[in-house]
């Protein structure tokens, strides 16, 4: 994470499903701007794997949609791209991948499928000794969702851990890829003024929000099945708050960060059953309008089942029982179809003993806040009071605003840049251990095993609004309200 990188070593990158959207999408799109920044060099080769007919010719033009064709070292990337059509499940194709990369080279296996496929996928690579490491790298990288539950991830990795070592496994969020995540460590870290107030005597309490305008689109069948809760609170929400919960690593070595990251998300409290219904709130969008567009009720959605319960929504409050964060609540949300997109952290102070302003015209002081955004304007605001001009001690809400686009030339990334060249130099910091997959999931269960026991029925949201009204009841309840969503 620090100095000037070099050029990661020539590899093949062997992609399983290497025709769906994310491969399109993201990692294509990234490794052309690895390129760019001469980060990847011409000993990058792709090996596409995937069930459809077609040829490497129409994989390459496959992959030219998402991709500007004047992007410098894409017509040469191009040309070193390559199709082998084969089922996930056929012995098959392991050996023809293992002819085309022959013994020695360095290889990376992405596994962009559907995670049914993960174990099997892995497995075969093992038993076709294609994860023998001689002279070359073997590394794997795993999407998520790393399991559906606590059981399937823990037997997910087992099945992974016996046939490769953990420091060949990369398992990803890509929200560790994003700038500003990686610059809460940054904020922390480097900065005592921020670092000294950053715990339980000063603030009163932590928000992290991840709100999304866009519905399930094209994924209805994987969302139904998935819901919000699974699809961002073990992985991305907790992301964030182990950035922001975590103590101050020895360095930043990726072992030394996870352990700390591990620690925090395996002190939030587990919930009882009587807390998942009271600090939980689980909400699915109806029909409503995003800027002025109608949009249809999530259970209206191609792929959806009409009489759906999944939630397109979640809010949580909870607690972290370390010495630094006792007492102070964090509140999660997350949703689709809602208002803006904004995802933010946001650390409210304590307020001030009110003696000195007791005849101030309001009863309560505006709290200072430090807000975090993390997307899409990258930022962080610092909220504070400041005396209004005038003859009588009066205070004035103010805003110091720090924009990165104001001081840094923001390239527009995938978020997949550092994730890949990390892999490829083989920096395991901005990934995930099997211990930190494992805490995630079992901070949630009391709540997925809450909701299928009783069947919770979530609670209607209007598409383009900020959510449920239980979900403002939450904090209100705690006299605190939500950070207002942009837009
Ligand atoms: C994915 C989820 O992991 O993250 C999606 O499956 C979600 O449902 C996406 O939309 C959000 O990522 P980003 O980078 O757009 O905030």
């Amino acid at each position: 994470m620090t100095g000037k990188p070099d050029q990661a070593p020539a590899a093949t990158l062997v992609i399983f499903g290497a025709t769906g959207d994310l491969t399109r999408r993201l990692l294509v799109p990234a490794l052309v701007n690895l390129l760019r920044e001469g980060l990847v060099g011409d000993g990058l080769n792709i090996l596409g794997v995937a069930r459809e007919d077609m040829d490497d010719e129409r994989l390459r033009s496959l992959l030219d949609e998402f991709v500007d064709p004047a992007a410098a070292g894409w017509a040469d990337l191009r040309r070193r791209i390559a199709y082998l059509k084969g089922g996930f499940e056929d012995d098959a194709t392991y050996r023809a991948i293992g002819e085309r990369l022959g013994g020695a080279d360095n290889a990376a296996f992405y596994l962009a499928t559907p995670p049914d496929y993960f174990g099997t996928i892995a497995e075969k690579l093992a038993a076709a000794r294609l994860l023998d490491e001689g002279a070359g790298f073997r590394r794997v990288l795993v999407e998520k969702p790393f399991g559906h539950d606590l059981a399937s991830a823990l037997t997910l990795n087992e099945r992974i851990v016996n046939l490769v070592s953990e420091r060949q496994i990369y398992r990803i969020d890509h929200f560790l890829g994003k700038e500003t995540v990686q610059n809460i460590l940054v904020a922390r870290f480097a900065n005592p003024m921020i670092e000294a107030v950053w715990n339980n005597r000063y603030v009163d309490h932590v928000q992290i929000t991840a709100a999304e305008t866009v519905g399930v689109g094209r994924r209805g069948r994987f969302y139904d099945a998935t819901g919000a809760m699974r699809d961002m609170v073990p992985n991305h929400l907790f992301q964030l708050l182990a950035m922001v919960g975590m103590e101050p690593p020895n360095s930043f070595a990726a072992d030394a960060i996870g352990t700390e990251k591990t620690k925090v998300v395996s002190a939030i409290r587990t919930l009882t059953s009587a807390q998942v219904r009271t600090d939980i709130v689980r909400g699915q969008y109806v029909a409503g309008r995003i800027g002025g567009e109608p949009r249809a009720a999530y259970s209206d959605e191609a792929d959806v089942d009409p009489g759906t319960r999944t939630e397109t929504y979640v809010a949580m409050k909870l607690w972290i029982d370390t010495w630094r964060w006792s007492g102070v609540p964090f509140y999660l949300r997350t949703g689709k179809a809602m208002a803006a997109r904004e995802t933010e952290i946001v650390l409210q102070f304590k307020p001030v003993p009110r003696a000195l302003f007791r005849h101030a015209s309001v009863t309560r002081l505006p709290p200072n806040r430090l807000v975090i955004h993390i997307q899409p304007d990258e930022g962080v605001n610092f909220d504070f009071l400041a005396k209004l001009p005038g003859p009588v001690i009066e205070t004035a809400p103010v805003s110091m605003n720090f924009r990165y686009a104001d001081h840094f030339a923001l390239r527009r990334l995938t978020g997949y840049e550092t994730l890949l060249y990390d892999m490829m130099i083989g920096d395991q910091t901005l990934f995930q251990s099997a211990e930190a997959v494992e805490a995630a999931w079992a901070a949630v269960q009391p709540v997925l095993d809450a909701w299928s026991r009783e069947r919770v029925r979530p609670q209607e949201y209007r598409a383009g609004s900020d959510g449920p009204v239980e979900a403002d009841a939450l904090l209100e309840r705690d006299g605190r309200a939500w950070h207002g969503l942009r837009g």
